[in-house]
This record gives C-alpha cells, structure tokens and sequence, in this order.
C-alpha cells in the first residue's frame, strides 16, 4: 500500500511509500522529468556533518563561480552494446581485472563490486574492492554436477576484499608492484568483535559475498556480506536445521562452516589487512554499511537488508568510534520511528535468549517488533548539502514494484541520533523516469547524486525492462540548467552491473566496478560478453578509472 502523505507543492508531491507498493501507476505520479524538490531546501548545519562532508560542503560554496557547464550534459540512449558505453566527455581506463596478480602469490578477486579510495597524498592511495559472488563457470569451468574440491576452494579464493595500493602516473591510475597489496578471502580466519562466542566459536572462518561497503571515520573498510545463505544456508531458529536450499555454491560438500558466522558487516585495517566481524551491527544480507561520526565522537551506521520485504537498520554507538558497544534499531518508516532490538522489550526477551540471539536474528526480531517491509533496500548516502539519508530500494517484483525508488530519511532536528524520522520517496524509477533498480549511489564533489542501475542479467530488456537497456549509471545536476534531470552517463557491457562507484576526493577519477559482464553465458562455447578485451576473450569483472571533462566540471559546480 503507498500512503500519500504531505501536501502537493510547487516541488511535487512528498509521499511516504509504506508499507511496500501494490502495483503502481507511476508515469501519472511523476508527471515531470524534472524533480525539482532534489534541490534539497532544508540545509543541514555543518556541526551536524561528518568531517568529510563539511569538507565537501565547504569546497562546495567556496568554488561555487568557478565550475560551469559551457554546454549541456549530453546523456546517452539505453545500449545493448558489449562495451561500456560513456557520455561525451567521459573515458575509462581498465585499472585490473580478475586473476591479474597483486603480489607474489595472491591474485585479484572475482565480482568487483564495493570500492573505497583512501588518499595518500595526491597521487597515490589504497583502493579497497570487494568480491561478491563466485560464477563457476568463468572461475573454473564448471556448468553442472558436483563440484571438485579444487574448485571449490579456487572461488573461495576469488571472494572477499582486495587492498590495493594505487599510482597515478601522467594520468593513469596503475597498481603499484611491491607495495603490500593484499586479500582477504573465503579461508581468512576472522574473529567476532563480541563478548559471546557465535555458535561455539570465537572467529569465522572467511568473508564472502561482500557486497557494498562503507569507510569509517577512522581510515578504515567496513564491508558488508550480503547473500549469505547461497553459500553454507541459513539455519531455523527453532529446529536447528540447516536450510540448504537457497543457493548452488557446494561449498558445503567440503567445509561445514556455520551459517551464523556470515550475514555481517566486517570491518578491514587497510594497513594490516586484520579483520573482525561486528556482531553488534546485527546478521542479515547487509548491502552496505553507511557510516556517520556524531559531534561526541559516537557513530551511526546505516545498513538495509537486501531482501524483499525486509527491513532498514542503524546502529548508535553510546561511546566513541564503539562498533560494539551500542544499540541496533530497525525502522518503522509508517509511522517514522527507529525501534531498538534490545532484551528490554518484552517481546524480545519473551522469544530470545539472549542478546547475542536477537543479534543473529535480527530479521525475526524486527519483524515481531513490527518493523516495515521495504523493496529491497541496498545502497545508503548522506546527501552532502541537505544531510538527508538517501536509500536505494531497487524492486519488489511480488508487488508489482519492478522499477524501485529512492526513498529519503530526514532524521528529526537533522539528528543522526534521533530516533524519530520522516520518510519520504525522492525518485522512482520507470519509464517515464527513464531508469529502472536504482543500487549503488554516490555523490561527488559537486553535491551531484550518482547512481547506477542493478537489472538482473537475465531480466535485461526483457518484459518490464525493455527499452532500459544494458545497467547504467546516471547523473543527477544539484545546480545549473539541468538541476534535477536524471541523464544517463554509462551503460554496461552485456549482463553486467556498474557498482561501488567512488570518487577520488580531487573530483578527477571516478573508480568504478563493471561486475559481472557476461554472467549470462551457458558455457564456455556460448559466452554472452567479452569485454574488456573483445574478440573470443572470456568477460572479466574489472575496475575502471572514468576521468574527462565532463567529470571534472561537474565536481567543480
Ligand atoms: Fe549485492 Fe544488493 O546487491
Ligand atoms: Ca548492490
Ligand atoms: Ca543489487
Ligand atoms: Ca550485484
């Protein structure tokens, strides 16, 4: 059901869109192309902002004259094309690919998706990526039946994270030999950042499925596991059973590793490459983990389950920089309350043990509390110059929902510590929008929103999704003559997605993944792409550096 809330302004209606939509008519709710409200009128105070964002903020007003579009922004059209396909004004350069090597013994990993940049001084720094999920074809061959154990063991080795130190030289970005890159994978031993064992254990063994991620105020990588349950299941609370019938990994025919210990958000060192898992963040399919740094030091993180009809989620810290001490709450969006998932409920204490318990079923717990159902919230951004939290919910096909929105947060008194909220849609996708699955989002240094688009491989230009073509990533103006125009830059090779886009904080490199070209292949016989490098090259999943004029002018607005 969409419940209208608000009042029909000059900038457009406001409307709240829970609990998840029915079938929608949503070209006669988004008359205009142009959506007017994304200029954002209700500035945040600065002390309110993260230091990066004040940063950002603060460049922002001073360059205000210097950046200006001598002409418009020429989108693109939708592209069936295997290539990545840019704006004018935009070109990319592959940064490294799958298998290519780091160091002497590790390897680039499989389904780039996540990346971070952390500078060290103005040319150099540290990209972390993460990997996703395994393809057993383009991994090691495999089409059906067992898997051997080598192969098994080969996409453990492809997933998890990458530390990658970075150069960059006349303008090209290149991995720098020597220096300590690493991985971190599917067989690296973590601990839990907790007091209780998880299960009987003290550390997981691996981190997989490493979807989106965030950056703490403190230098280092948070990111999140997001479908678990296709790798080692997901276990009935109450029966103790393990349900292995979600995915088609088979890791499970070699190693009897828990499914409580994934579904985390993991915290990286970039520096050592220690990890811990963060129990106190709560297990479920963690799309990202958004991280904001109150004025005492304490923080917030933001995290959606990618599920359908589940839940939003945000931890508050009671000490500083704390990602264990601290309470997790779930969103009612209806009636815009953020409810702790503590013992001192009674209905939690009634139906779990313990906290530890409410903490691995988190999804449970929520929903006895009366949590709302969401259209698969992924990605999670502060805008820069409102402090308003933006979520992408990318579809909820169930309902008739097969295009997604953004939806907004404005926390009460701009307060990431409020526990009380509005919640409002701020775009939705479709035909009339011209875009459809919103997932990963990013602003740059302009206060302009990024953001690309997750159609599933197999649903590409299919049915709904006809005419959207390949996924892409779009570019919304804050200011100029385009404010508020949803103009598509890039389009991705064939059954491929644009994720983890990141801005380079000089506003001249967007590094950005092309994860799973070609995910739609068969067999090795009848492979669907062969970008990057054409011809009869198998795909590979690879990070790209987008730079040109156009990039640089827009982070100058
Ligand atoms: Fe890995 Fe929800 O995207
Ligand atoms: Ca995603
Ligand atoms: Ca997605
Ligand atoms: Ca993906």
């Amino acid at each position: 059901m969409w419940i209208r809330f608000g009042a029909v302004t000059d900038k457009g209606y406001d409307r709240c869109i829970f609990p998840t939509s029915k079938k929608i008519e949503y070209s006669s709710l988004m008359q205009r192309r142009k959506f007017l409200h994304f200029l954002g009128t209700g500035t945040v105070s600065l002390g309110l902002l993260p230091p990066i964002l004040q940063s950002c903020t603060a460049n922002k007003s001073q360059r205000k004259s210097g950046g200006s579009l001598s002409s418009l922004i020429k989108g693109i059209e939708p592209s069936l094309k295997d290539e990545l396909v840019l704006a004018d004004g935009l070109h990319y350069e592959v940064l490294i690919s799958y298998n290519d090597p780091i160091n002497d013994t590790e390897f680039f990993g499989f389904n780039n998706d996540y990346t971070a940049f952390l500078p060290d001084g103005p040319d150099k720094g540290m990209l972390w990526v993460n990997h996703e999920y395994p393809d057993p074809l383009l991994i090691h061959g495999h089409t059906n039946g067992p898997k051997s154990r080598s192969g098994v063991e080969k996409e453990m080795l492809a997933l998890g994270g990458s530390i990658l130190h970075i150069e960059r030289v006349d303008g090209h970005w290149r991995l720098i030999k020597g220096a300590p890159n690493k991985r971190i994978h599917g067989l690296t031993p973590i601990p839990f950042n907790w007091d209780e064992p998880i299960v009987g254990s003290r550390e997981a063994i691996g981190t997989f499925q490493n979807c989106s991620g965030g950056v703490t105020p403190w230098g280092t990588i948070l990111t999140c596991e997001e479908n678990y349950q296709d790798i080692f299941g997901e276990v009935d609370r109450h029966t103790g059973l393990i349900d292995e019938s979600f995915g088609t990994h088979g890791w499970s025919a070699y190693y009897n590793h828990r499914p409580e210990h994934y579904g985390w958000v993991v915290e990286v060192d970039p520096q050592t490459g220690a990890a811990k898992k963060h129990v106190a963040l709560g297990r479920f399919c963690h799309e990202c983990a958004t991280i904001v740094e109150l004025e005492d030091g304490r923080v917030v993180v933001y995290s959606g389950d990618d599920k359908v009809d589940q839940f939003m989620y945000k931890f508050i810290s009671s000490s500083p920089g704390s990602l264990k001490e601290g309470t997790l709450y779930v969103a009612d969006t209806v009636n815009g309350i953020w409810i702790p998932l503590t013992m001192e409920d009674e209905r939690l204490s009634a139906n779990f043990k313990d906290p530890t318990e409410v903490m691995i079923y988190c999804r449970e717990a929520s929903a006895l509390l009366g949590a709302t159902p969401l259209d698969r919230p992924e990605d999670i951004d502060i805008d820069p110059v409102t402090g308003h939290v933006l979520i992408t919910c990318t579809n909820n096909k169930a309902k008739g929902n097969y295009y997604g929105q953004i939806i907004k947060i404005i926390e009460d008194n701009n307060d990431y510590a409020s526990l009380t909220f509005k919640a409002e849609t701020f775009l939705t996708g479709g035909k009339e929008t011209g875009f459809a699955c919103p997932d990963n989002m990013a602003f740059d240094q302009g206060g302009n929103l990024w953001f690309a688009s997750d159609i599933s491989g197999g649903s590409i230009d299919k049915g709904p999704y006809e005419g959207f073509g390949n996924n892409g990533l779009y570019v919304v103006p804050r200011t100029g003559p385009q404010a508020g125009e949803i103009i598509q830059v890039a389009s991705g090779p064939v059954s491929s997605e644009l994720t983890g886009p990141f801005f380079h904080p000089d506003g001249k490199t967007l590094f950005i993944s092309v994860q799973h070209p070609g995910e739609t292949s068969k067999s090795m016989d009848a492979l669907t792409s062969h970008w990057p490098n054409g011809g009869d090259s198998m795909p590979l999943c690879s990070v790209v550096c987008i730079t040109g004029p156009l990039l640089e002018t827009l982070n100058l607005l």
